[in-house]
């Protein structure tokens, strides 16, 4: 017997008044390059409750009782490809340049945080790789500037991920509840691995039978959580911001909304990474382009609002 919904013809008037209610809620905006996409995630979560008319649960959505259905619904519409060390040209950008005088500036204040937030950090792979690559060059700056009297007494102990006194923090959010689950669970296939040298998956990462589990000292150094980016909710006073490959599922305005709402989440003169299809130039005056060997990052402008 065939499900109610196979047999729904949707109109296109019927997509607009969805596509219309899915950019209120979330931003994300459907093309006519993606409305097939859109029309064939509804017709599965039709399926899925039973329906056999768009109005029926088109009401559903707009009502109260509604609201996890609408969470179940964009999550059917993300798209949540990602990799460990997504990037790599922007990723040595990020750490040779940007973080490495992220660090002399902070020692030379005093203030040994760093907080970087992974907006949009699907099943957890870019925050992870940030935590692995800051462990790493915060190591090689402390293995530096220890006095050589000290040196041989402190191999001898356990070293700690995060050297002392800095504290390093990660805030990894999404509108995506299944992929945060996956993301806190921190455990990963070879295929997902192949892009994580040995050398990262011998320090970082235990092997737990076929698979690998992200170490808990990296874990440690996650905050993974719920946010939509479409909301005024503004965490604060963050070095840096990784945003790749979501603002692309945007449309200008939107995307110019959003890089306003990051600006005043950064501290003055902190940095956005974006997507390598993604750009700020002609969204925002707030922003400088750097560029280097293949990487870009964008650069608050200092003073600017
Ligand atoms: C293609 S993944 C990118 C993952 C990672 N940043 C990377 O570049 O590898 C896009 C992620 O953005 C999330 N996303 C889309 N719209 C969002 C919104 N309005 N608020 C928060 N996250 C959103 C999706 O759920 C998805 O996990």
């Amino acid at each position: 017997m065939s499900s109610p919904a196979l047999a729904v013809q949707i109109s296109e008037a019927e997509l607009k008044l969805l596509q219309a209610l899915v950019y209120q809620e979330c931003g994300m905006h459907f093309d006519a390059r993606r409305t097939h996409f859109l029309q064939d995630r509804l017709l599965r979560r039709l399926r899925d409750c039973q329906m056999d008319s768009f109005y029926s649960y088109y009401r559903l959505l707009i009502s109260a009782q509604g609201r996890d259905e609408l969470s179940r619904l964009v999550e059917n519409l993300t798209v949540n490809e990602t990799s460990f060390f997504r990037n790599k040209a922007q990723l040595d950008l990020f750490q040779k340049h940007v973080l490495d005088e992220l660090i002399l500036q902070k020692i030379q204040r005093r203030d040994f945080s760093i907080r970087i937030w992974s907006a949009g950090c699907s099943t957890g792979q870019e925050p992870y790789t940030l935590v692995m690559l800051i462990a790493d060059s915060l190591a090689y700056h402390h293995l530096r500037t220890l006095p050589p009297s000290t040196s041989a007494a402190i191999s001898m102990a356990p070293k700690p991920l995060i050297p002392e006194p800095w504290k390093v923090e990660i805030l990894a959010s999404d509108i995506n509840y299944s992929v945060l689950r996956y993301a806190q669970e921190g455990t990963y296939t070879e295929n997902q691995m192949g892009s994580v040298d040995y050398s990262y998956r011998l320090r970082y990462f235990d092997k737990v039978g076929e698979r690998y589990v992200i170490k808990n000292a990296v874990k440690d150094r996650v905050h993974f959580d719920f946010h939509n980016l479409k909301t005024e909710f503004l965490p604060q006073r963050h070095d840096m911001i990784f945003c790749r490959n979501v603002m692309m599922y945007f449309d200008e305005a939107e995307q110019k909304r959003l890089v306003n709402k990051f600006a005043r989440c950064l501290v003055p003169g902190g940095y956005i990474f974006v997507g390598h299809a993604e750009s700020l130039l002609g969204l925002t005056e707030k922003f400088t382009m750097v560029y280097r060997n293949s990487g870009t990052a964008y650069r608050h402008v200092e003073g600017a609002p």
